[in-house]
């Protein structure tokens, strides 16, 4: 997928992760130098999840969040619309009592309105084609006062970080996805798309839009990542 492909049409970029669906995680890890378990732990802290809680996962990919969160006891939704990524998730954790894959569309979410405590999504927000269509969705489909949580890519506030940042990805980011990854052109449309992806603020105030309140987030690794959290009104009306 070329540069000029990101508007991200949904079945182009199911079929990518379908590509990657095997390597994805390995891949992952790769790339983040090892930092992507320390932003799930944070991502899993701050949804903090309890027995008996209901959590959708969207975009959940190989379902390594919804895994995390169903060992702490939530009962967990793990969705997403590629079939790779949900093949590979239930072969990794099909066996897991309290994780349900669903192949579905984030945009417009097959469950009905208020049936989960909690809604996030980790780095998948930034791929679907339509935002703040499906933040809308998650809305929908949570309970008054439940919430939502977005891990996501980001921009660092320190310029000597975001520099450095910048570098990494545009000099040694594409070395080491030709020699670990298995389709290294979808990689390409990754940093696009991460270039491209609104800052913190920004997103803060999409979130309000679709109307969330108590909007906030947290910086992770210098900004390189961050953390939203917001949560549906308890009279959506008032
Ligand atoms: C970078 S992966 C993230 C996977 C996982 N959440 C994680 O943290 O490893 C992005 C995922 O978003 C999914 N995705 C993109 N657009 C989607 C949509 N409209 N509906 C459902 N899933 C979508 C892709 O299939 C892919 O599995």
């Amino acid at each position: 997928m070329s540069n000029a492909d990101l508007e991200k049409r949904p079945a182009d970029v199911s079929a990518m992760f379908d590509r990657v669906s095997r390597h994805y995680d390995l891949t992952n890890d790769v790339l983040s130098a090892g930092v992507a378990p320390y932003w799930r732990t944070r991502t899993r802290r701050t949804i903090d999840p309890r027995p008996g809680q209901r959590i959708l996962d969207v975009a959940a990919g190989t379902g390594t969040v919804s895994r995390i969160l169903a060992d702490r006891g939530a009962e967990v939704t793990a969705l997403d619309f590629s079939e790779g990524m949900i093949a590979e998730g239930i072969r990794r954790h099909g066996d897991h009592p309290r994780i349900e894959f669903v192949q579905g569309d984030a945009t417009d979410l097959p469950f009905d309105d208020g049936v989960f405590d909690v809604t996030t999504v980790s780095f998948g927000l930034r791929n679907v084609q339509r935002p703040m269509q499906a933040l809308r969705e998650m809305l929908r489909v949570t309970r008054p006062g439940g919430r939502i949580v977005i891990c996501e890519f980001s921009t660092p506030g320190n310029p000597v970080v975001r520099g450095a940042y910048n570098a990494y990805m545009t000099y040694a980011m594409p070395t080491i996805v030709r020699a670990v990854s298995s389709d290294p052109e979808a990689y390409d449309y990754l940093f696009e798309s991460i270039r491209a992806w609104p800052d913190q603020p920004e997103l803060a105030r999409w979130l309000r839009e679709a109307g969330y309140e108590q909007v906030a987030w947290r910086d992770l690794t210098y900004g390189i990542s961050a953390l939203h959290r917001g949560v549906k009104p308890l009279d959506p009306t008032a």
